[in-house]
């Protein structure tokens, strides 16, 4: 291939689709992969379905694309991993969302594969949804990895500036002027133009997705989702002046994630010069 497909939507199966890149030529990975949460049951979408020792206030979906056994959830686990890990720059890195039901298994894959792991965050949700049967603690948080490619340098790129003194005035735990910590107070709630096209069941809120973004990456840099889902990372990279690649297998999701984007007036001009500089021989960066 010899030019990447950038601000692009791509409806395919992420490891496929990765595997038709080259190596180290994406800034950042954001992946918010299945929780493997649909463990039979019904569809639904509220609350209010029991999994056994899954429970817990997850806005569960019962959809194919997140039902996995443990072990299939390993092997497709360790083979995106791989791939992501082998498209990353060694200037790149990778946040990887997360809950319980998960997590575990991403972290040892990540040890596994020589992934170092920057910082573990906990994205407290303060409005979490009650928990309606009363028989454990309400679940009101996930956890997000921050990774590099691993290897003996640490060339990944990190705006200590920024981390410090943007404006995070939304979160109580940040105090500005003062580093930032692991723990992130973000509602999520979305703004009412994230849903106005359409909804995704596990939808993140761009605002996180803002600032994972600009912590870990430049303007006009490549951000790659490989699991974009309704595409609030790529609405987040573009609103931030970067460039995305969006991979989903859902189609449904694919339109909403196409028309959120050709809703987004910022950077507009910007984007376009961005398409220029990418040559045809290669990548300009
Ligand atoms: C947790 S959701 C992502 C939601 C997204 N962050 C958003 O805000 O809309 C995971 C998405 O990955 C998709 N998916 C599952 N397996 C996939 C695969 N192997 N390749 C590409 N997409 C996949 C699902 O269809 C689902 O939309």
């Amino acid at each position: 291939m010899n030019t990447l497909p950038i601000n692009t939507i791509i409806n395919g199966e992420c490891v496929s689709e990765m595997k038709k890149l080259p190596d180290s030529c994406i800034d950042l990975i954001i992946a918010d992969p299945p929780y493997n949460l649909s463990k039979g049951g019904e569809w639904k979408w509220d609350n209010s379905v029991e999994l056994q020792g899954m429970g817990g206030n997850w806005n569960k979906v019962m959809q194919e694309w997140d039902n996995f056994t443990l072990e299939s959830y390993m092997t497709f686990t360790k083979a995106w991993l791989t791939e992501a890990k082998r498209i990353l720059k060694p200037t790149g890195s990778m946040w990887i969302f997360g809950t319980y039901h998960n997590m575990g298994v991403i972290n040892v894959t990540c040890q596994m594969l020589g992934i170092e792991i920057i910082n573990e965050v906990i994205w407290y949700k303060r409005n979490a949804f009650p928990n309606l049967a009363g028989r454990r603690l309400t679940a009101s948080h996930e956890t997000i990895l921050w990774c590099n490619k691993g290897g003996k340098k640490r060339e990944y790129f990190f705006d200590y500036e920024y981390s410090k003194d943007g404006d995070f005035s939304y979160d109580s735990l940040k105090s500005s002027g003062k580093q930032m910590r692991t723990v992130w107070d973000i509602s999520n709630n979305k703004e009412k133009s994230e849903l106005m096209y359409g909804k995704h069941p596990t939808q993140k809120p761009v605002r996180i997705l803002k600032r994972m973004i600009k912590l870990a990456s430049r303007e006009n840099d490549i951000i790659l989702t490989p699991f974009s889902g309704s595409g609030s990372e790529c609405v987040a990279a573009k609103m931030t002046g970067r460039n995305f690649i969006g991979i989903e297998l859902d189609n449904s999701y694919c339109e909403i994630a196409r028309i959120r984007l050709a809703h987004i007036e910022e950077n507009e001009d910007q984007l376009g010069q961005l398409s220029l500089n990418l040559y045809q021989g290669g990548i300009a960066k």
